[in-house]
């Protein structure tokens, strides 16, 4: 008999699981669960995208594609972000890639040994610790706080950086959270990396996702930063791909060599079809993007509004599609609070912890829900908090 437990590598056994997907393993065995859990828009990607891809499949384009993915494609790209975005990059200095995912595990990967430590803003979407301690890399955490709206500051960042840092870990517009970096933050962090060697990189998935005045700007638009960040991006949230796993990274032509290189031995190419089809995404998709965000942001303001009033204390995202309630008032920690809203209300949400220990005393709702499916749901939280207060 083989002990398989044994043969595993301690690294990957000692990789932390991802907290939603334990989570929904529990709420998928409820029956009428009402999920607000999942970070995928409720929308169809858009019909010219779609037809792009039918169009490359009918022509037979069902080969590989360079690795580094179709030059037209990583054209494309390089013109959308200066775009939107005012970066100045060339074709070469872009990887395409199996969803952001992918961007986030060649560029860790890349960089960290063991030892090597990785400043991690939290609460954070769940992928980069766990590939960080794959490579034998030390998350450093950072616990961003409501009151400062879950910006990290310049001050936090310097406080963390040691001789051993080789990574800088920003992921604005935030899931879980919503916060977005403000200019002077990002000058100010900037600032701190000046005479270091650290590498930022800035996971920008939501980037296309920013409400009000907000304009993102990413931190390789602040002077000095262009030449030490690896852009993550990718086609999941705002033109609603998530299953064509599309991304793409972004950087110094040397670290992109090299991401390459992995890539090329562990994953080949990223889909053709896909890549065909965010040609068409990136180049002539604006209204339809637009469109997507002002239903979000319609719904934003609606959780906003209904999660305050029924006294769940609720900072307002200026970025991606979620809302962070404080859920401290109830006198449950996240969990508690999660797991007793899923038994008596059949509604799933996230805990916060999910995300980081800053993340206790929060829950994570998505928005990329229909709104009538957000009014069920957060009607039964009301009727939750409702129960609660009663029982106490
Ligand atoms: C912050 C963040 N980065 C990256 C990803 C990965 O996206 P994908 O691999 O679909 O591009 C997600 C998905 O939820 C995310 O929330």
């Amino acid at each position: 008999m083989i002990n398989y437990e044994k043969i595993k590598s301690e690294a990957a056994k000692q990789m932390r699981p991802s907290g939603i997907r334990k989570f929904f393993e529990l709420a998928s065995e409820i029956p009428d669960c009402i999920s607000l859990g999942v970070g995928e828009p409720d929308f169809q990607t858009p019909w010219s995208i779609r037809e792009s891809a039918i169009h490359s499949l009918e022509i037979g384009r069902t080969k590989y594609t360079s690795n580094a993915g179709l030059l037209p494609l990583r054209t494309e790209i390089t013109n959308f972000v200066k775009r939107k975005y005012d970066l100045n990059y060339n074709p070469e200095d872009v990887l395409v890639t199996v969803g952001g995912s992918e961007a986030i595990d060649l560029a860790i990967r890349m960089l960290v040994e063991e030892g090597n430590e990785v400043i991690i803003p939290e609460p954070c979407y769940v992928s980069y610790e766990p590939i960080t301690t794959l490579t034998g890399g030390v998350p450093v955490h950072i616990q961003c706080t409501e009151e400062n709206e879950f910006r990290v500051t310049p001050e936090q960042v310097k406080e963390a950086l040691t001789e051993k840092t080789k990574m800088l870990i920003l992921s604005y517009p935030n899931n879980p959270t919503g916060a977005v970096l403000r200019h002077e933050d990002l000058v100010g962090i900037a600032e701190v990396l000046k005479d270091t060697n650290v590498i930022v990189l800035s996971d920008e998935i939501y980037a296309e996702l920013c409400y009000g005045d907000e304009k993102y700007e990413s931190i390789a638009h602040i002077e000095g930063m262009h030449d030490r960040t690896i852009v993550v991006n990718g086609f999941s949230k705002s033109f609603s791909m998530t299953g064509w796993r599309l991304g793409y990274a972004m950087g110094p032509k040397p670290l992109i060599e090299t991401m390459t290189k992995i890539h090329q031995s562990c994953i080949m190419c990223s889909p053709t079809t896909s890549q065909y089809a965010g040609i068409t995404a990136l180049s002539s998709c604006d209204e339809e993007i637009l469109k997507m965000k002002e239903e979000y942001d319609f719904r934003r303001k609606y959780c906003v509004r209904k999660l305050n009033e029924m006294g769940l204390h609720t900072f307002e995202p200026k970025g991606a599609f979620y809302v962070f309630p404080n859920i401290t008032s109830s006198g449950m920690d996240s969990d508690t609070f999660c797991m007793e809203l899923l038994k008596r209300k059949n509604v799933a949400i996230v805990p916060g912890s999910a995300f980081g220990e800053s993340g206790e005393g929060f829950a994570r709702i998505s928005y990329a829900y229909s709104l009538s499916h957000l009014q069920t749901a957060l009607g039964r939280i009301e009727d939750f908090l409702h129960e609660i207060k009663e029982e106490k």
